[in-house]
């Protein structure tokens, strides 16, 4: 299972440093959470192109950057964050008219389509679309800060989507990554890679006062190969 850190609990004004340490721990894929200041519960607002585009230019064209769109209008605004220089988009199904269009859209931009699902999101919302999407992305919590507690209840749809995605590539069909994000930390990590995901989202569980990216990093595969 692989790991990517979101950026969401960084300190801003050290950013190219905690970027810089990710990579040199071996990084190579950075989750940006965008938040409108409309669409989460808390009407959280992170950051936009702007910031994007100079994270871009940070970390060079080997890094992989997707970005999870907690935004009210996805559909008209997901153009500028392929311009910043994403390599995925992940729109929330609960905010979007036309899940295919979207996707569409997107393949003919260059990047990669995802779709991420809240914890009271059923599966059946995404399960039409998945022949056409690159990644699923499941919330283990609910969108709108990091150093929430993790959602367990979350499972039954993890594996829904695990068998699905299975199927779909054992007859041909595209090997769509399945991710988590939430609440994901060394104490738990082992039990999403047991039910399948292929790539976790750790914020807070990788960016701390505790210790550097690359000692808490550590922490999280020992504790996945134990
Ligand atoms: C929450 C974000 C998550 C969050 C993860 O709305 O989508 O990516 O930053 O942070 P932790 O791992 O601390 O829950
Ligand atoms: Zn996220």
């Amino acid at each position: 299972m692989r790991i990517t850190p979101s950026i969401l609990t960084a300190d801003f004004t050290r950013l190219g440093e905690t970027l810089e340490s990710a990579i040199s721990s071996g990084i190579d894929w950075i989750h940006l959470d965008v938040m409108d200041g409309n669409w989460v519960v808390n009407r959280t607002i992170t950051f936009g192109p702007a910031l994007i585009r100079s994270i871009r230019e940070k970390v060079g064209s080997e890094v992989f950057l997707d970005c999870h769109l907690m935004v009210t209008n996805a559909e008209e605004t997901w153009k500028q964050y392929v311009d910043a220089g994403v390599d995925l988009v992940i729109a929330h199904i609960e905010a979007i008219e036309d899940p295919s269009a979207l996707i569409s859209d997107l393949h003919s931009a260059g990047v990669q389509a995802g779709l991420v699902l809240n914890p009271d999101t059923d599966a059946s919302t995404i399960l039409p679309y998945l022949s056409s999407l690159d990644l699923v992305l499941i919330m283990s919590v609910v969108p709108g800060k990091g150093g929430q507690s993790f959602m367990p209840e979350v499972e039954e749809k993890v594996r829904t989507f695990r068998l699905a995605i299975d199927e779909q590539r054992e007859n041909g069909g595209r090997n769509t990554m399945l991710m988590i994000d939430g609440g994901i930390k060394s104490h738990n990590a082992k039990l999403v890679a047991d039910w399948g995901i292929d790539i976790a989202v750790v914020g807070s569980g990788l960016i701390n006062s505790k210790g550097t990216i690359s000692e808490n990093l550590d922490e999280i595969f020992t504790s996945i190969n134990e």
